[in-house]
């Protein structure tokens, strides 16, 4: 099947791979020109594990390609994917304008059936929404389908060529034909595809979401327990989790959750709530306690040296708002930067692969090192914000030859607290008195 994507970001760029990756021919439609240029000479303009080689495969065998042109990249197409940004606007709603811009301009470009596919995540509605603007010009015959992308940054191309499941909004038989047909070959396995009406498909991504976002605060909120009653978040993770009507997986405590999903789409649910006039109450909780989690780590820097930061160096391993991935929206590790050049302390950071991200984002405020030893030089302190697994099992003996103190505050409980101890370092992680 010819099918094109327009948005080649993060979503675009895994969907468009991977649907070549099973025979289709995907044209990839950007408007940021460098990027497709870079696309074009076969590079990656992100960091997704796994992603290269179905990527260089498939450019090789023609079935991938890559222009700013959208007329011609739909031409061909029987089905358009839009995985086109949705940031928050001002009021904590999803901004349509990416969407809709584009739904405007199909209309006049459709001249036979096509299928058009909303990968963004968006509203209850804005199918609707999207039909209007390709409708209001046009002449051919078309479908709009609500498609929720779930994939996981770092887990991207495993997420989408073998989902838990494939969420197909529409009521159209023709559109869910073909919708059946591309996603075949990812759910041979007996993986379900669950075919519903546009709205509870848009509703689903954002549920799915703010459920996530929901298990991330509830236990950052039993992990500040922990700390005030002398309980151990770890061992309380471990005994819920066993049980199967919890789970084991979202259960990790930490300094909140960050990335360029959840914040955002808490927030749009919660618009959308009230815009409908419905107080969805858990959602503000949410979002209160993870801005409130985020601050810990700098408070507990703060009680330790005091208010006065001035001049005090901190070593900052991990800048991305999770491992296996360069995206640092949203990051923790942002905030922490924020309040310590704020505070006049001294950053240096490392990250395995979002540091140029950073220094575009935050230039010669903070020092950038060449590997997570080098940081450490003369640090009074480290602050741990990402669980790259490279920082698991680091070499102690060395870390604390290089620092000033033995002194860690870690954002995401990676090591052994009794370990720490006995190994002569003071450390400070979360939930665990
Ligand atoms: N990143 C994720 O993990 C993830 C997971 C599931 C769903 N989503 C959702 O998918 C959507 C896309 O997210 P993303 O992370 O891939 O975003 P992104 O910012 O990485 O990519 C969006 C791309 O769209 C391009 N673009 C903007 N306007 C355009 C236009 N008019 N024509 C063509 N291209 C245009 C941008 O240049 C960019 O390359 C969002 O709604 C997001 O919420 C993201």
């Amino acid at each position: 099947m010819k099918i094109a994507v327009v948005g080649t970001g993060y979503v675009g760029l895994v969907t468009g791979t991977c649907f070549a990756e099973t025979g289709n021919h995907v044209t990839c439609v950007d408007i940021d020109k460098e990027k497709v240029e870079k696309l074009s000479k076969g590079q990656i303009p992100i960091y997704e594990p796994h992603l290269d080689a179905l990527f260089e495969r498939n450019i090789r065998q023609g079935r991938l390609s890559f222009t700013t042109n959208l007329s011609e990249g739909i031409q061909d197409a029987k089905v358009i994917f839009l995985a086109l940004p949705t940031p928050s606007d001002g009021d904590g709603a999803a901004d349509l304008r990416f969407v809709l811009q584009v739904a405007e301009q199909l209309g006049p470009m459709l001249t036979d059936y096509k299928v058009i596919v909303n990968k963004s995540t968006v509203p209850v509605g804005t199918a609707e929404k999207v039909h209007a603007a390709i409708a209001a010009n046009c002449k051919s015959e078309f479908d709009v389908v609500s498609n929720p992308e779930f994939l996981r940054e770092g887990f991207a191309v495993d997420d989408f060529m073998k989902p838990d499941r494939v969420v197909i909004g529409t009521l159209s038989e023709k559109a869910k034909k073909i919708m059946t047909d591309l996603y075949g070959p990812f759910v041979r396995q007996g993986n379900p595809v669950y075919y519903m009406d546009e709205r509870s498909a848009e509703l689903t991504k954002y549920a799915a979401n703010a459920f996530l976002a929901t298990k991330i605060s509830f236990m950052n909120e039993v992990a500040n327990l922990c700390e005030r009653v002398g309980a151990n978040v770890d061992m309380v993770r471990i005994g819920i989790g066993a049980d199967s009507r919890i789970g084991k997986r979202f259960l990790f405590a930490g300094i909140g959750y960050g990335g360029s999903c959840f914040p955002k789409d808490v927030q749009a649910l919660a618009k959308t709530s009230s815009d409908y006039k419905y107080n969805f109450k858990i959602l503000k909780s949410v979002m209160e306690v993870n801005a409130e989690q985020r601050k810990t780590i700098v408070d507990k820097v703060r009680k330790h040296f005091g208010d006065n930061l001035k001049g005090k160096r901190f070593a900052l391993w991990g800048l991305a708002f999770k491992p296996d991935t360069d995206d640092i929206r949203e990051a923790p590790a942002l905030y922490i930067i924020d309040e310590l050049v704020k505070a006049g302390a001294v950053v240096a950071a490392f990250d395995p692969e979002a540091m140029s991200n950073v220094k575009k984002a935050k230039g010669s405020d903070i020092q950038y090192g060449t590997d997570e030893y080098d940081v450490l030089k003369n640090a009074d302190a480290l602050i741990i914000a990402t669980e790259w697994a490279l920082f698991r099992t680091p070499e102690f003996e060395r870390m604390q030859k290089l620092m000033k103190n033995k002194l860690i505050f870690d954002g995401r409980n990676l090591y052994d607290p009794i370990q720490m101890k006995e190994m002569g370092f003071e450390y400070f992680s979360v939930g665990r008195a």
